[in-house]
């Protein structure tokens, strides 16, 4: 009788090489059945240990239970390579090439056109040396008037027609926290918790100014692209839910003249290298000077004339388009940021807010203001 250690490890070295070579899970069972399986001659050897002669027991038995144990292990390893490689193969063959075109085509969306106008205005300024801050939409009476020297009671407060929130409905701490007062800081400040007519959906980017600079030191200078909303009709030139981009450039020795200069580089970059600006005495309360700026009309060239002879309707004859609203920061603003480093009599700034709205109507002759909300898809195929 051949000796039957022998035996099991010419079974175990014939179970391994075949093992290895299985080709997928379904031979790998029948090898599992065939090397291990109950009528398996290792499974027998096993069961007849008890025949062997004492002195052979031991060995047969601990070479037979380690064979079996060895070839269960590579049996299991085997079996998850198969599957995995079978999974492979299957998701390879399942594979959707998602950057293949659709069928019939799908039209990729564009940007709306305010929004690129707000990102063309924002690049010229960053070309400047500008940042681009964004800010709260429901804001506190102190940034949107107070801070921005429309004491309590004036009347530019009322000039616009403000919504106001209940504060009762916001998580005040979330949507307005004021940037944190340093020690020893501006004693005035937004009252907290904020009253029943202390909140308001913003109706100017401008509150921005003084959060900007009550979180950033000077010099500073940056822009804030924003919506906004006044208690207004909706029509032609007029919508309750509008756009703004704000400026605000603050250093020791900014004078009007760089205010001139910055926005002759802005009118010429969007629209057209021949423009010049104007200056028109203004109001704003936050403001001193204030001044209304007009482009020269880019239609006419500034003549008010059409070619033909007739007034040129865009400009109504005059030869310039009024823009924005712009000035030199008022001191009494810097007053509300003084603890920030922001000392009325060492530093200047201007400040400078536009109507997107108004901008990309008179820039790409957008007759109805409501056009750029109501999703016509000729509109917006016009504009991709
Ligand atoms: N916030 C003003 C408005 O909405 C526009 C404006 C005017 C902004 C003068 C400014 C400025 O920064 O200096 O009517």
């Amino acid at each position: 009788m051949p000796d039957a250690r022998e035996r099991v490890e010419e079974l175990r070295s014939e179970a391994e090489a075949a093992i290895a070579a299985a080709a997928d899970p379904r031979s790998l069972e029948e090898l599992r059945v065939r090397y291990l399986g109950r009528r398996a001659e290792l499974t027998s050897i096993l069961r007849g240990i008890g025949e062997l002669p004492p002195g052979e027991r031991g060995a047969v038995g601990s070479a037979a239970n380690e064979a079996r144990r060895a070839l269960e292990e590579l049996l299991g390893r085997r079996r998850s390579e198969l599957e995995g490689a079978e999974l492979e193969r299957e998701l390879e063959a399942d594979a959707v090439d998602v950057t293949l075109p659709g069928s019939p085509v799908v039209p990729s969306g564009s940007r709306n056109l305010l929004i690129r106008m707000l990102r063309e205005i924002e690049d010229v300024f960053v070309g400047l040396g500008y940042r681009v801050m964004e800010g709260p939409e429901v804001e506190l009476d102190y940034y949107n008037f107070t801070a921005l020297n429309h004491p309590p009671g004036h009347p530019a407060r009322m000039a616009q027609d403000t919504f106001y929130v209940d504060p009762e409905s916001l998580d005040p701490e979330l949507l307005l926290a004021p940037t944190p007062a340093e020690p020893g800081g501006a004693a005035s400040g937004p009252p907290l918790p904020p009253g029943p007519e202390d909140v308001v959906l913003r109706t100017h980017t401008s509150p921005m100014q003084v959060r900007a600079m009550e979180a950033e030191s000077p010099p500073i200078l940056i822009v804030v692209p924003g919506r906004c909303y006044r208690s207004d009709p909706f029509d032609a030139t007029h919508s309750p839910i509008f756009h703004q981009v704000e400026g605000l450039a603050v250093a020791e020795g900014i004078t009007l003249a760089d205010l001139k200069g910055t926005l002759d580089e802005f009118a010429r970059a969007i629209f057209g290298p021949e423009r010049r600006t104007r200056f028109r005495p203004g109001f704003f309360p936050f403001t001193e000077p204030s001044v209304e700026v007009d482009v020269s009309c880019f239609r006419c060239g500034g003549s008010g004339e059409l070619p033909d002879g007739s007034r040129d309707p865009l400009c109504k004859g005059i030869g310039w388009i009024e823009i924005l609203g712009s000035g030199m920061v008022d001191p009494n603003v810097f007053g509300f940021v003084r603890a920030r480093g922001y000392d009325p009599e060492r530093l200047q700034g201007f400040a400078f807010g536009m109507g997107i709205e108004r901008i990309a109507m008179l820039k790409h002759g957008v007759p109805d203001l409501r056009k750029f909300f109501d999703n016509d898809v000729r509109v917006l195929e016009q504009f991709r």
